[in-house]
């Protein structure tokens, strides 16, 4: 019944949060702001800037734009160290074999994710141009819960919103997929939200949602 799958990269394809989450933590702890996990999970889908002021909520002070656009930039050239040591290891095998099996079945899979870094780290991963198209954080204006990036991901597959659906972790995602008339299937923390059309115990589920 779908013609596309769009998937979510961080916490989807790959597990980046936890790179996420340390270098935002080594920014916070440098500016003595309490940072922790629950915290991380909100910024799941939430671009890099949106991503500092939700941190900053934590903040006793206020920091100029180019403050705020110099500490976005130390935060990510952390993550990016941290990217570097990711591998074709770190993609596993279900997902790798779930794709596959999607591609083998005629659909047309993108990538749609606010993350600048998307193509580095399909490329750190061994997907540089596995995916029929890529929407990711430098082809948007505005990050999830903004159904821009998702509706670029369809166009750049020649599909309407209907025809696609979109896989995520996180709640601002969901919100994305749900507003730009896609349906969903969550998968980790994401299902809580019971938000979605479907919910996967496992990657590999997905195989049961469009047979
Ligand atoms: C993904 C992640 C977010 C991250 C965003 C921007 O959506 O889930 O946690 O803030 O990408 O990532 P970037 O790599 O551009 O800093
Ligand atoms: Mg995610």
């Amino acid at each position: 019944k779908y013609k596309g799958i769009i998937f979510d990269l961080d916490g989807v394809i790959c597990h980046t949060d936890k790179y996420h989450y340390l270098a935002w933590k080594q920014l916070a702890d440098k500016l003595g702001i309490y940072f922790d996990e629950k915290i991380n999970n909100r910024l799941r889908g939430v671009s890099r800037m949106d991503s500092l002021e939700i941190i900053l909520e934590n903040y006793n002070g206020s920091l100029t734009a180019t403050e705020k656009e110099n500490y976005s930039e130390e935060k990510n050239n952390i993550y990016k160290r941290l990217l570097e040591d990711m591998s074709p290891s770190d993609l596993s095998k279900e997902v790798k074999d779930t794709l596959d099996q999607l591609k083998e079945d005629g659909l047309k899979l993108a990538i749609g994710s606010s993350s600048k870094n998307a193509r580095y780290i399909l490329e750190q991963l061994g997907l540089e141009g596995y995916f029929d198209a890529i929407s990711d954080g430098n082809n948007i204006e505005k990050s999830k819960p903004d159904p821009e990036v998702f509706l670029k991901a369809c166009e750049y597959l020649g599909l309407s919103p209907k025809e696609c659906l979109v896989v995520e972790d996180a709640k601002s995602g969901l919100e994305a997929a749900i507003e730009g008339g896609m349906d969903q299937a969550a998968i980790g923390d994401a299902v809580y939200t019971q938000l979605a059309t479907y919910d996967l115990a496992t990657f590999s589920d997905l195989l049961k949602c469009i047979r």
